[in-house]
């Protein structure tokens, strides 16, 4: 394993020799933070070599790197699921390659679904702890030592720190940004009524199907992690009506400038 990440580190490293502190992954349809950002260099995730390529349509797949307002970054657009058959080594491969190359700070976005009949699309949500019900463990099978320990903690996956920043600018911002449980699931069905009383019951606020594993792989890595779900809906159940992916894009869309805004603000305060 520690031969292709070199590979693939190698190969953006001669794209861009010096790699941006900060990372952000740009969820379901929320790649207009794009539109703000002074292009440097783009890579198509199959150009990378080992990266394997995201099959979901809003997920096109490459490694975007520039300047946003002051500050340089790069971004994913576009990640790989555990349902899209890929095991978990493959879905966290561009997380430990990308922090190889020097990231140190991970932002990361998803789509979910809320659990608690307050919320409404469009909210946003900071993870301050995950339930993982993914069933898998980008960990299992033999330790990488030079990559982190056998047994890593989990206390804080979310750094306390970057949480207290994004919820600062929040507030400074008029952004309502409530904080709560991301439960992982391994989808690609979506949950049942059933399922979700049961993960609203052992603590979830939101349900989505991506996250933990990357932020597993990080933590191992001693990275700085920090994360925001956009509720694209209400979870199977909590509403009358049922769900379908249109929608989730939909929402994720309309949110997409404030949710960009945020993020540009707060890649500015823990970046300055
Ligand atoms: N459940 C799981 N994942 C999701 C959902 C949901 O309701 N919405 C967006 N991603």
């Amino acid at each position: 394993m520690m031969q292709k990440l070199e590979e693939a580190k190698h190969h953006i490293l001669r794209k861009c020799p010096d790699f941006p502190g900060m990372l952000i992954v740009l969820g379901s349809g929320l790649g207009s933070l794009l539109d703000d950002l002074k292009l440097e260099v783009e890579i198509p995730f199959n150009e990378i070599p080992h990266f394997k390529k995201a099959t979901v349509p809003g997920h096109s797949g490459r490694l975007v790197i520039g300047t946003l307002g002051k500050i340089r970054v790069s971004c994913l657009q576009g990640r790989l699921h555990y349902y899209e058959g890929y095991s978990m080594a493959e879905v966290v491969f561009p997380f430990r390659v990308l922090a190889l190359c020097g990231a140190e700070t991970f932002l990361l976005t998803n789509a979910a679904g809320g659990v608690h009949s307050d919320m409404n699309p469009g909210d946003l949500l900071l993870i301050k702890d995950h339930i993982n019900c993914m069933g898998d463990n980008p960990l299992i099978g033999a330790n990488e030592e030079t990559l982190g320990a056998r047994f890593p903690d989990m206390t804080q996956v979310y750094d306390s720190h970057l949480r207290e920043s994004m919820k600062k600018v929040a507030q400074e911002n008029g952004i309502a940004l409530r904080e709560g449980v991301y439960a992982g699931v391994h989808g690609p069905s979506y949950e049942t009524p059933a399922e979700v009383k049961m993960l609203k019951m052992v603590g979830a606020d939101v349900i989505g199907m991506s996250t933990i594993p990357e932020a597993i792989a990080l933590k191992h890595m001693g990275k700085k992690v920090v994360a925001v779900s956009c509720v694209t809906n209400l979870a199977s159940g909590v509403i009358p009506g049922t769900l379908d992916h249109a929608e989730v894009l939909e929402t994720a869309k309309k949110v997409q400038k404030s949710f960009a805004f945020l993020v540009k603000e707060f890649v500015h305060v823990v970046r300055t």
